[in-house]
C-alpha cells in the first residue's frame, strides 16, 4: 500500500525526505467514507509534493493540539439537518466553545461535502470555515462546497489547496510541483473508482433459509489479473446497472427514443445506456420532484414540492419510476437528464481476506426487494448482483480503503456484527487463521432466527473447534417472546468483556448505524461504568480513550 490511511500516519519508510520545517494536518469528518476518501487523496497529493503531512479523523484528533498547528486542511460532510457527522461532533463543538484557542498563525482551507437538495447544504463545512476565521486563522484557499457529485470539485480543490499550503510553508527546499490527486491514486493501483475493474461474479448464494424474513446473499467475485489488493476492513465499490425494464419504462413514459444520443463525461452514449449505467434511478431526491413538476407543468406536484415535510414523505419509498408512473408526461431528453443525478457506486464491507481467498473478494449483502404500488421494486446494487446478473457475468468494481483494521499486534479482538455487519469479521477471522496470528477472538452475532439466519454457521463452528474463534455469543431476536439483541448479550457478559478490555482488547462494531451501533455504544459505556466502578463521565472518557487509541472502531451504515 502506497497510501497510508492510518490516522496516526507515521512517516513511512518510503516517504520522501522531509524538506519542510512545518507539518500539514488533514482533518476529516466522514460518515459514509467520502470525506475520508478525499482526505486520503489530499494526503497522497501532499506527500507527492514533498510536504510533511498527517491525515487524522476528527474523532481521533486531540483538539488541544490545534494551537500548535501551522497548516490544516479540513474535509467534512454534513448530516441531515446540517449536523456534523459522528466523527466530527466533538471537534465541531470544541471550536464553538470557550475552550477554542486563538489561531492567528494558522493557515487553512475547508472542503465541504453535502447534498444541495437539503436546506442546510454543507453546513458543517461552513461552520468550520467560519469558526476558524473567527479564531484568527487565515484561509489560504477559499472553501469549496461540493454537491453529491463531488469528485471533480474536490480533486480541483486538492490541487489548489496543496499548492497554496506549500507556498506558505517554511521550507528548507523549494516546493515541488503538485501532481493532481487522481494521478497519485492511479500510481497506487491501475483500477480505482473512476476506472473500475470489470470483474466476474462467480458465486451468488442465498445464505438465509427458505423461511427467513431476509434474503442475504454470499457473493464471490474474481479479481483475477486486476492487481487489486485489499485488507480486511476495506470495502468493495460496485458500479451497478439499473434494471432494463425500469429503463425501458421511463423512456416510454417520457415519450423518448432509447437510441437518442446523450453526452456523459464527454462521450456520446444512447439514452438507454445513460439511464442504465450513469444515472441514479433507485434513490429519488427532492430536487427531482421539483424539476420534474416544472418540466411536466404539473401544478399539483409542484405544490407538493414546496412543502419540505410532505416532499420527504413522498419520496421516501418511491423510486424515480414510481414518481414518473404516477405523473407520466412527455418531457424532453435534456429535461429528463437535468432532473436526474449521476449514479453513485455502492460500497460493501469485504467479507474475505486475501490471505485466504487470494484473487477473490467475498461480500455479504442484504437484498433490497419489495412490493409497492402494485409493482416489484429492487435495490440498485443488491438487486443487480442478486437478480439481474448471472453467475459468470461482469460487474465493475474498485477497492475503497478504510481505517477499520485489525490490531497490528496480538491484542484480543471483540467483534460485534449483527446481520450483514458480520461481513468484515469473517475477513478478520480468515486473516487471523491464514496468517496463524495469535489474537484471542470473540464474536457477537445476531439475526432474527437461529434456523434461518445464522450466517456462516458452519464456518464459525469450525473456527471455534480449531481455536481460531475463542468465544461466540448469539442473539436470535425472534426465537423467544422477548427480543434479544447483541447488546443484551454484551451486558450478560459484562464481567468477561471488561476483563478483555482491561487486557487490551480492541472492540469493533459493524452494521446498522441508526439503532444498533448507538445501543451497542450505550452498552459498552454501561459495562465500563459498572465493571470498572466508574462514574458515567469517567466511563465515557474511558470509551473515548479507546476510540482515540483505535481500540474502538466502527464501520456502520
Ligand atoms: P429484529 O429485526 O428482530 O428486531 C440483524 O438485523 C439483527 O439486529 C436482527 O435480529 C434485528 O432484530 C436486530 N436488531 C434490531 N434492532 C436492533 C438494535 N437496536 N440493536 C441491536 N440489534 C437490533
Amino acid at each position: 500500500y502506497g497510501l497510508s490511511q492510518s490516522g496516526a500516519a507515521p512517516a513511512q519508510a518510503s516517504a520522501a525526505p522531509v524538506a519542510n520545517k512545518q507539518t500539514l494536518t488533514i482533518l476529516f469528518g466522514s460518515q459514509t467514507g467520502n470525506a475520508k476518501g478525499v482526505a486520503v487523496a489530499a494526503e497522497a497529493a501532499a506527500k507527492a509534493a514533498g510536504l510533511d503531512v498527517r491525515c487524522v479523523s476528527m474523532a481521533d484528533y486531540k483538539a488541544k493540539e490545534l494551537k500548535a498547528e501551522s497548516h490544516v486542511l479540513i474535509v467534512s460532510c454534513t448530516q441531515g439537518e446540517g449536523d456534523p457527522p459522528d466523527d466530527a461532533i466533538d471537534f465541531h463543538a470544541f471550536l464553538a466553545s470557550k475552550k477554542a484557542p486563538k489561531l492567528d498563525s494558522l493557515k487553512y482551507s475547508v472542503l465541504a461535502l453535502g447534498d444541495s437538495s437539503y436546506e442546510f447544504f454543507c453546513q458543517t463545512g461552513k461552520d468550520f470555515d467560519e469558526r476558524l476565521a473567527k479564531l484568527g486563522a487565515t484561509a489560504v484557499e477559499p472553501r469549496v462546497d461540493c454537491d453529491v457529485e463531488y469528485e471533480a470539485d474536490s480533486a480541483a480543490w486538492i490541487e489548489r489547496a496543496i499548492k497554496a499550503i506549500a507556498a506558505t510553508m517554511e521550507t528548507a527546499a523549494a516546493p515541488v510541483a503538485t501532481p493532481a490527486a487522481s494521478a497519485v491514486a492511479t500510481a497506487v493501483s491501475q483500477y480505482n473508482k473512476k476506472n473500475p475493474f470489470t470483474a466476474t461474479l462467480e458465486v451468488n448464494q442465498k445464505i438465509t433459509g427458505r423461511d427467513s424474513s431476509k434474503d442475504i446473499r454470499h457473493f464471490e467475485i474474481s479479481l483475477e489479473d486486476s492487481g487489486l489488493t485489499y485488507q480486511p476492513g476495506d470495502s468493495l465499490g460496485i458500479w451497478f446497472k439499473n434494471d432494463a425494464k425500469v429503463v425501458a419504462e421511463i423512456i416510454e413514459k417520457c415519450g423518448l427514443d432509447a437510441a437518442a444520443k446523450v453526452t456523459v463525461d464527454d462521450a456520446e452514449v444512447s439514452l438507454e445506456e445513460a439511464l442504465t449505467r450513469h444515472y441514479e434511478l433507485t434513490l429519488s431526491h427532492p430536487g427531482f420532484v421539483a424539476k420534474y413538476a416544472e418540466l411536466s407543468n404539473n401544478a399539483e406536484l409542484a405544490k407538493l414540492a414546496e412543502d419540505r415535510q410532505a416532499l420527504r414523505e413522498y419520496i421516501d419509498g418511491r423510486q424515480i419510476i414510481d414518481i414518473i408512473r404516477e405523473n407520466a408526461a412527455e418531457i424532453s431528453l435534456e429535461g429528463l437528464i437535468s432532473c436526474l443525478r449521476r449514479l453513485t457506486p455502492r460500497l460493501y464491507s469485504i467479507a474475505s481476506s486475501q490471505a485466504e481467498v487470494e484473487e477473490e473478494v467475498h461480500l455479504t449483502v442484504g437484498v433490497v426487494k419489495y412490493e409497492a404500488f402494485g409493482e416489484e421494486h429492487q435495490g440498485g446494487a443488491s438487486g443487480f448482483l442478486a437478480e439481474r446478473l448471472e453467475e459468470g457475468g461482469e460487474v465493475d468494481v474498485f477497492v475503497e480503503h478504510s481505517h477499520f483494521r485489525l490490531p497490528e499486534d496480538n491484542s484480543p479482538v471483540i467483534m460485534v456484527g449483527p446481520g450483514t455487519g458480520v461481513a468484515p469479521f469473517r475477513a478478520f477471522i480468515q486473516e487471523i487463521d491464514a496468517n496463524d496470528r495469535e489474537n484471542e477472538t470473540w464474536l457477537f452475532f445476531g439475526n432474527p432466527n437461529f434456523t434461518e439466519d445464522f450466517l456462516y454457521q458452519v464456518e464459525w463452528q469450525s473456527y471455534l473447534k480449531d481455536g481460531v474463534l475463542n468465544k461466540i455469543d448469539l442473539a436470535f431476536s425472534r426465537d423467544q417472546a422477548e427480543k434479544v439483541y447483541v447488546q443484551d448479550r454484551m451486558l450478560q457478559q459484562a464481567e468477561a468483556l471488561w476483563a478483555w478490555l482491561e487486557k487490551g482488547a480492541y472492540f469493533y462494531v459493524c452494521g446498522d448505524a441508526s439503532r444498533m451501533a448507538k445501543d451497542v455504544h450505550e452498552a459498552l459505556v454501561t459495562i465500563v461504568e459498572q465493571q470498572g466502578g466508574k462514574s458515567r463521565d469517567e466511563a465515557e472518557a474511558y470509551v473515548s480513550d479507546l476510540r482515540k487509541n483505535k481500540r474502538y472502531q466502527r464501520d456502520v451504515y
